[in-house]
């Protein structure tokens, strides 16, 4: 009965086009020729041969069994095509998965994993869209290789973005060349790990957008995740991984993220009634989610002004008032001429609706409170500010995170991010025995810059 309702399901999606085979696995004995199709055991997704729209190219992928509009989630061969209908995927003798044209020995793709015992792997397509290649029989633990590690364009539900200590291997997105061509693209959203772990978009080495670190609830750069009910995500930091993963609250419902060819992280879901694709999440977004938009000690803020979205952080002013006069914000902000830093009575300005600034300078002390982060943060000259590093907790066990060297990439959101405490002297804060003493610096300041133009 299962098989029937199997073929029929297959028959009617592919009917013409291609003979369905309604097996999950490759195996030594059994491969997969051009036309074959291999559909996972839930029967969401299959993988087979196909060829991108205006295409002849053939390309091994993934993609959902059940919907109308063929959605490709992952790519095998990507910069490899094959030119003919004559490709098979098999398993070699090494245990490998290999994509070859049939009595040729040029490999287009290959897992290439080595120490694969006696050649008997069994590959799996299994029902979260992961192809997993599983050594002996399917269904052990073990496996030895996994399209989720590899991604393409696609980032779905239960694969893990970011590093794998033991093996090294960071996982990252990577945009397809166009529509019809799913080579790796210039764009690619990966986690880096200078300070703490960060998420950027990338266009060729180039950072283009930031989504940040993790605060608990989310990226700091994506306000809209917490509010998010359709999903979790989980970040992991351990021994063996550095990783953010998601899960569906209904697991029944299609969901990804892919990002374009165009260098924009999309999120989708499936809606049947419409039977099309539901785009509900989009970055980079506005302008201040363009990265370093406001420069070093700048921040962005798209709603303080119709004019201009950029502004100094509390205690430093334009680096170049006449960039800045000229809507060009990019040379960001210095500290403000004569503030005394690291004196008797600094203290705090707090923002609220924050997106943090890149971490890559800050540094994270999990067992600090706020209040010990302040303290910690005032006796060390370096400190530019400080937030809470696990906003999902309270002021006292969320932990402190503070930056030491240029704050970039600061902007606010209308609904969202956090607080974050900047480090400014006296004056600043408006002490009057403060701007007395204030007061006192700018004339000695004044006669020494008189005495500079004068004398020398
Ligand atoms: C395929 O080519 C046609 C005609 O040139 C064009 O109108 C269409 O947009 C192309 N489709 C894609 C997905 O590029
Ligand atoms: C497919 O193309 C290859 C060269 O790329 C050629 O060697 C082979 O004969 C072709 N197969 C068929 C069935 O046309
Ligand atoms: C396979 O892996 C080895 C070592 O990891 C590497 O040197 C080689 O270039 C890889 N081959 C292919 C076809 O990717
Ligand atoms: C999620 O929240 C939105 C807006 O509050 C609501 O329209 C939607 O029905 C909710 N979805 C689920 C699955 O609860
Ligand atoms: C996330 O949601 C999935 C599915 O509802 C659930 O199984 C899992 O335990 C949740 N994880 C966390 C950390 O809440
Ligand atoms: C965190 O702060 C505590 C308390 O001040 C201190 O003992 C510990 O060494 C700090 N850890 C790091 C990694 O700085
Ligand atoms: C200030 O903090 C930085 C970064 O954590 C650290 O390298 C430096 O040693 C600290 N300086 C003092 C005086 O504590």
């Amino acid at each position: 009965m299962y098989q029937v309702r199997c073929i029929l399901v297959s028959m009617l999606l592919f009917l013409g086009f291609y003979f369905c085979t309604c097996i999950d696995t490759i195996t030594l004995t059994r491969p997969v020729k051009d036309g074959d199709i291999l559909v996972s055991n839930g029967e969401t997704f299959a993988l087979g041969f196909f060829s991108p729209p205006n295409s002849t190219n053939r390309y091994v992928g993934i993609w959902y069994n059940k919907i109308s509009e063929q959605t490709v989630v992952w790519v095998a061969n990507r910069d490899h095509p094959i030119t003919n209908s004559s490709g098979i995927l098999s398993v070699d003798q090494t245990g490998n998965l290999i994509l070859h044209e049939k009595d040729q020995s040029f490999l287009f793709w290959s897992t290439n994993v080595s120490g694969v015992a006696n050649g008997v792997s069994t590959a799996q397509l299994l029902d979260s869209g992961n192809l997993a290649l599983f050594q002996g029989l399917v269904n052990k633990e073990v496996y030895s290789w996994q399209s989720f590690d590899h991604p393409s364009n696609t980032y779905l539900p239960g694969m893990k973005l970011g590093l794998d200590r033991k093996t090294g291997l960071n996982k990252v997105v990577t945009s397809w060349k166009s529509s019809q061509n799913p080579g790796v693209g210039d764009y690619s959203y990966k986690m880096e790990f200078v300070g703490s772990a960060q998420l950027f978009l990338f266009k060729g080495m180039a950072r283009i957008w930031r989504a940040g670190s993790w605060t608990g609830l989310g990226w700091s750069g994506v306000p809209g995740m917490t509010k998010d009910n359709i999903s979790n995500g989980t970040y992991i930091d351990n021994e063996d991984e550095v990783t953010i993963v998601y899960l569906m609250h209904n697991p029944a419902m299609l969901s990804r993220f892919v990002l374009t060819e165009f260098g924009t992280l999309e999120r989708l879901t499936w809606e049947e009634v419409s039977r099309k694709w539901i785009g509900f999440w989009y970055h980079p977004k506005d302008q201040c989610d363009g990265y370093n938009h406001c420069g070093p000690f700048g921040f962005c803020d798209p709603y303080a002004s119709l004019t201009f979205e950029c502004d100094c952080l509390p205690g430093y002013e334009p680096r170049s008032p006449q960039d800045w006069y000229i809507r060009d914000g990019s040379k960001g902000c210095k500290r403000k001429v004569g503030t005394q830093m690291c004196k008797f009575g600094d203290g705090f300005i707090e923002l609220a609706r924050v997106k943090v600034p890149d971490t890559s300078t800050a540094h994270v002390n999990m067992s600090l409170g706020l209040k010990a982060c302040a303290e910690f943060c005032l006796r060390n000259c370096t400190c530019m500010g400080y937030a809470s590093a696990d906003i999902s907790k309270g002021a006292d066990d969320g932990g402190c995170i503070t930056w030491h060297g240029e704050m970039i990439d600061t902007r606010t959101f209308s609904d969202g991010g956090q607080f974050f405490y900047i480090r400014v002297d006296a004056a600043e804060l408006g002490t009057p025995l403060m701007l007395f003493s204030n007061l006192i610096f700018n004339i000695y300041y004044m006669i020494y810059v008189a005495y500079q133009i004068f004398f020398t």
